[in-house]
């Protein structure tokens, strides 16, 4: 289980506190998804918890053990909102194995049998996937650290109806076993997942 316990951030640069007293917990083989509106703090939450910032004050917890922040960034894999943008690999290959140098061909395989991208051929430049097909391949790049906390940015956005579709299909997929948090502007997508939903409001965090 994910726990965080009363987390706020309040970094120098900020003239309030972006995240205030923030309470959470998700259960493995269960989704959180976390609702608000632009500017709410739902990035801000899943670099904290993903061990990108340190929180000003409060816990985050595996099991109801506190994570330091290098825990956090070992245990957790945070996809960005439109991944996409911040490719670097020549091709899908290279993609994966940016952070990964010793990648086995047999590793490979099998991320990109989990994301559904077994039958693409790594040696295709990102930028000839299709939408769909480049969010799969950003997981895929989180997954290669086999992480038990999976934390998504606004992972529908710009995708159309029916590749949404099939991408929550696939989150569906990677749920068991694995504590999953979405932080989205459009969290009745999410429902037929039967999430845990809160609402975030001015860095401040309710259930809804
Ligand atoms: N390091 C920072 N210093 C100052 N303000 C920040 C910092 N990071 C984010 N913000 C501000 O905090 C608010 C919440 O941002 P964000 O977490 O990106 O919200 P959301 O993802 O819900 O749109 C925004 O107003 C943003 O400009
Ligand atoms: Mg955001």
């Amino acid at each position: 289980m994910l726990s965080l316990e009363q987390v706020s951030y309040y970094p120098a640069t900020a003239s309030r506190p972006l995240l205030q007293q923030v309470s959470m917990g998700v259960k493995l083989g269960h989704m959180a998804v976390v609702a608000g509106a632009s500017g709410a703090g739902k990035t801000t939450l899943l670099e904290v918890v993903a061990g990108l910032v340190r929180p000003s004050h409060g816990r985050i917890c595996w099991q109801g053990k506190p994570m330091g922040q290098r825990q956090r960034h070992r245990r957790c894999g945070l996809v960005f909102q439109f991944p996409e943008r911040h490719f670097l690999g020549l091709t899908m290959g290279q993609e994966l194995r940016l952070g990964h140098h010793r990648l086995t061909e047999e590793h490979q395989s099998t991320v990109l049998t989990q994301v559904g991208l077994n039958h693409v051929s790594p040696k295709l430049p990102p930028e000839r996937l299709s939408g769909g097909q480049q969010r799969r391949l950003a997981l895929a790049v989180q997954l290669l650290g086999n992480p038990q906390v999976l934390l998504l940015d606004e992972p529908t956005a710009g995708l159309d109806w029916s590749v949404r579709e099939s991408f929550l299909q696939l989150l569906g997929q990677l749920q068991p076993g694995r504590v999953l948090v979405v932080a989205t502007h459009e969290p009745q997508l999410f429902a037929p997942l039967q999430p845990h939903c809160w609402q975030l409001q001015n860095g401040q965090l309710k259930p809804c």
